[in-house]
């Protein structure tokens, strides 16, 4: 089975069912040398994401799994170790957010974010950094925090800023581990994306007009990959031109 990756780069994208994760996964799989291994719960999305990156010409997998689970995410490796037997690139992108004042907000709702960001990235980038390591370049590991992972000053997030913040600082520290191996750690840090994000956990309406296209966002991350050589991007804010 491991042959025909040999000579592709293997993309993991998490999140990848719904929204940005979903979008960097078709416009990176336009990239015939890219195969695609997605990683969300949901089943269904995760085929209907599949059969459109097929229809286009393109080559994707997918492996469904919550990333706050270590026991999934070892079963993650495992797919990954007999099936591709090494990982190019990793994108560390799926999220949630839930939106209330602190008073409100319970043990769950507070857990379920810092699982999810927090332990989640830990768990996904430490399974799978053995085979970053074996891989040729590219060699890549991205961190989708969020603008609120630097600017954090906003009503209602305390849980979701915490967890930001937190993914901002474990590719503060990765990027100095991994310097030495010639891994690339990029941290992105995008203001609020046309997504399904805020149906989920609340937050406030936004004018689709003036936040981020999540499309356009996915273009930008193909293009951080890209980059050859001895050049990394280490962090991007990114905003739209007139935010929300
Ligand atoms: N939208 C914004 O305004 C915005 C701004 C800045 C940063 N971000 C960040 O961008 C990332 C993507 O968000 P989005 O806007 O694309 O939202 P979205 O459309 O709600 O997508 C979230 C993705 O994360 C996955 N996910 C959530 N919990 C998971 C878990 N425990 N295990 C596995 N997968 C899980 C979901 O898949 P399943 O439900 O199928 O598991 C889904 O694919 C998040 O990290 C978010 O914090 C979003």
């Amino acid at each position: 089975m491991k042959m025909p990756y040999n000579s592709k780069t293997v993309v993991v994208i998490t999140g990848a069912s719904s929204g940005l994760g979903r979008d960097i996964s078709i416009t990176m799989a336009k990239n015939k040398n890219h195969h695609i291994v997605m990683v969300a719960r949901n089943k269904e999305k995760l085929e209907e994401v599949k059969g459109t990156i097929e229809q286009n010409g393109g080559s994707a997998t997918y492996y469904a799994a919550d990333i706050s689970s270590e026991e999934e995410i070892k079963g993650l490796a495992n797919y990954l170790k007999e099936g591709f037997g090494k990982v190019n690139i990793l994108i560390n992108n799926a999220g949630l957010g839930i939106f209330k004042p602190m008073i409100e907000l319970t043990s769950e709702e507070w857990k379920a974010m810092q699982d999810t960001m927090i332990f989640g990235t830990f768990i996904c980038t430490k399974y799978l950094l053995p085979m970053i390591l074996c891989a040729n370049e590219p060699r890549h590991v991205l961190i989708n925090s969020s603008y609120w992972g630097l600017k954090g000053d906003t009503p209602l997030c305390t849980a979701y800023i915490a967890s930001k913040f937190a993914q901002r600082g474990i590719s503060l520290s990765l990027r100095e581990e991994l310097r030495y191996h010639n891994i690339k750690v990029t941290c992105l840090l995008p203001g609020s994306i046309q997504t399904p994000f805020f149906d989920h956990g609340g937050g406030w309406p936004h004018d689709p007009n003036r936040i981020l296209s999540s499309e356009d966002l996915a273009e930008l991350v193909n293009d951080i990959v890209n980059y050859k050589g001895n050049l990394v991007v280490e962090e991007v804010v990114i905003q739209g031109v007139n935010p929300d």
